[in-house]
């Protein structure tokens, strides 16, 4: 266990989902660091709502889709998380961002 360890009340697979988040995606979603002009979408609750900022359906199916092939000025992921990894991503995601 690294300095990541997520809070008690995750899982050990949303914990590694919490850190991947914050290590990859929160720079822009949360800060949006490089002052995007299309601003990140907030991804809180990203789930509890029935379809994605974009306006598809909020399905696992879309936003790995989102995650691997990007959109817009989101960069794709392909080839950068494993599947174990994607899985963990979701898991967390799914928590509403906790
Ligand atoms: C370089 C900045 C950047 C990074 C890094 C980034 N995103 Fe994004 N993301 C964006 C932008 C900009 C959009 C809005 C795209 C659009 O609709 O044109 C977006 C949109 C999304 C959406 C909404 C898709 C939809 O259909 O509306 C999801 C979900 C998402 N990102 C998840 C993630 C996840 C998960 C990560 C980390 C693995 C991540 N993003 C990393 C910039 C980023």
């Amino acid at each position: 266990m690294g300095a990541c360890q997520g809070a008690p009340a995750l899982t050990e697979q949303q914990a590694e989902g919490k850190h991947l988040y914050q290590v990859r995606c929160a720079h822009c979603h949360e800060e949006n660091d490089l002052a995007l002009k299309k601003v990140p979408p907030d991804l809180h609750g990203l789930f509890d709502r029935k379809t994605l900022p974009s306006g598809i359906p909020a399905t696992d199916a879309a936003v790995r889709q989102n995650v691997l092939a990007g959109r817009g000025m989101m960069p794709g992921f392909a080839g950068r998380f494993t599947e174990e990894q994607m899985a963990a991503l979701l898991a967390y995601l799914h928590t509403g961002l906790r």
